[in-house]
């Protein structure tokens, strides 16, 4: 054998032995992440305990406000948009409601009016922990 047909023998060789290599370093990770389809992570348990609600206003899902506690297993989550003009609205814990700054519309904790000038419930989701993350999704 000599020197050309050893290198195209093993160049060739080299190179189809390190294709496969190649192919999985170009291809996309996988995800590791066991959060379930269609939930999204809102937050940390951490900072829902702390104040006993959780805010992200730029969710997948669109606005999500949760609140409640893990401890107390009594986690909501609405999207805090009032349906009257587009308002934030305010958890008030000891008042066990959602009340606009606006113009005073008050919802219940499952998002439903209890007071105008609203009068379409709040979008709700399905929420629960997993770990230590809060997660999310459209129900
Ligand atoms: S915007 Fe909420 S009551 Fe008017």
């Amino acid at each position: 054998m000599n020197r050309r047909d050893f290198i195209t023998l093993f160049g060739i060789g080299g190179i189809a032995s390190s294709l496969p290599l190649a192919i999985a370093a170009c291809s996309p990770e996988k995800s590791t992440t066991t959060i379930s389809k269609d939930w999204q992570n809102i937050g940390t348990v951490a900072e829902l305990d702390k104040d006993g609600q959780l805010l992200n206003e730029n969710s997948p899902v669109g606005a999500v406000l949760v609140v409640g506690t893990s401890k107390a297993k009594n986690i909501v989550a609405v999207n805090p948009t009032c349906t009257h003009k587009g308002c934030k609205v305010d958890w008030r814990a000891t008042e066990n409601k959602f009340l606009c700054p606006c113009h005073q519309s008050a919802f219940a904790g499952d998002g439903k009016v209890l007071e105008g000038p609203a009068t379409k419930p709040l979008a709700t989701y399905a929420v629960k922990i997993e770990g230590d993350a809060v997660l999310a999704k459209p129900v």
